[in-house]
C-alpha cells in the first residue's frame, strides 16, 4: 500500500518541472530536536503560543530566553538527518525545486539546500529588541554566557532574530514562498500545518493544479486536503522516494 504511494509520488516528480517542499518540526524529529506540537512539544508547561511572543517577552524576557537557550542548547548537537539529505541533494539536482522551511533550526542549510526559503529566521541570529538600528547579528554560543543577551550597539535586550506569533514573515521569505506555490507537485513534510501563513501554501499550490502530497507520522488539518498522504516518519520515507527516483 505505501508502495504504491511511493511509486506514485516519485513518478510525479520524475515528470515535474517544479516541485515545491515546505517543511516543518518534524522533519528535524529525527535529529533530536523537539518538536513544537505532540509529544515532547511542551517546554516546562508552556505552549509556543505562549513564549514565541512579543507580549511574552515584554512580560518575562529571562522566561523566554530560557527557553531558547534550551532550545539552542538541543539543536547545537544536531545533525541533519536523511530528510534534510535528500532534499539538499534534490535542490542541488533540480533548478525548479524549493525548500521553504518554518525551521530555525538550520538543519536544511547545513545540508547544504539550496535556495532554501526560511520562514521564520534562524536560533542563531539576535537583534535588537528595542531596535536601535544595529543590524541583526550572529550568535552561535551554547551557552550564552549572559541570559538575557544584549545589545553590542546600545547595551538593550537583545532578542531572537525569529518571527514570532502576531509578527510579519520577511517579505522576500513571503513573496518566494508565494512564488514557489506555482508548482506541479508540492510536498507538505512533518508539520502540523496550523500555523499561518505556511499552512496556507499547500491549498494554494492544489488551487493552481499541484499535485500535493503530505508526509508526516500523524494526521493533520492539510491530510484531507492533499491527493496523496505518507503516513509515517520523513527520515524513512524520503529516502525511499529518492531510491525510486535513482
Ligand atoms: N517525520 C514526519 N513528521 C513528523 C515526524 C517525523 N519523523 N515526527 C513528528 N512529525 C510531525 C508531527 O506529527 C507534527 O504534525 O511533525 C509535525 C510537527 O508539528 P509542529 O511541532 O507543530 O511543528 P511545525 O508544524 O513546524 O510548527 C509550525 O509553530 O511554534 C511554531 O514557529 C514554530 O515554526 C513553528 C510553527
Amino acid at each position: 500500500m505505501i508502495e504504491d504511494g511511493l511509486d506514485l509520488v516519485a513518478g510525479r516528480l520524475r515528470r515535474a518541472r517544479r516541485v515545491t517542499v515546505l517543511t516543518g518540526a518534524g522533519v528535524s524529529a529525527a535529529s533530536g530536536v523537539p518538536t513544537f506540537r505532540g509529544a515532547g512539544g511542551l517546554w516546562r508547561s508552556f505552549r509556543s503560543e505562549d513564549l514565541a511572543t512579543a507580549q511574552a517577552f515584554e512580560r518575562d524576557p529571562a522566561l523566554v530566553w530560557e527557553w531558547y537557550a534550551w532550545r539552542r542548547e538541543a539543536v547545537a548537537s544536531a545533525r541533519p538527518n536523511a530528510a534534510h539529505h535528500v532534499l539538499a541533494a534534490w535542490s542541488r539536482r533540480c533548478s525548479g525545486f524549493v525548500v521553504i522551511t518554518q525551521n530555525v533550526d538550520d538543519l536544511h542549510v547545513h545540508a547544504g539546500t539550496l535556495g532554501l526559503v526560511r520562514l521564520h529566521g534562524s536560533l542563531w541570529e539576535l537583534s535588537c529588541w528595542r531596535g536601535c538600528g544595529a543590524p541583526p547579528w550572529r550568535n552561535e554560543d551554547v551557552p550564552l554566557p549572559e541570559l538575557p543577551p544584549l545589545c553590542p550597539s546600545c547595551g538593550g535586550l537583545a532578542r531572537p532574530a525569529v518571527v514570532w506569533f502576531g509578527e510579519a514573515l520577511p517579505s522576500a521569505a513571503i513573496d518566494a514562498a508565494e512564488a514557489a506555490c506555482e508548482c506541479d507537485v508540492f510536498l507538505s513534510v512533518g508539520t502540523s500545518s496550523v500555523v499561518y501563513p505556511a499552512a496556507s501554501f499547500l491549498a494554494r499550490a492544489r488551487s493552481r493544479g499541484a499535485f500535493t502530497v503530505e508526509i508526516n507520522t500523524e494526521p493533520t488539518p492539510a491530510t484531507d486536503q492533499v491527493d496523496l498522504v505518507l503516513a509515517g516518519p520523513a527520515d524513512e520515507l524520503l529516502p525511499q522516494v529518492d531510491q525510486r527516483l535513482a
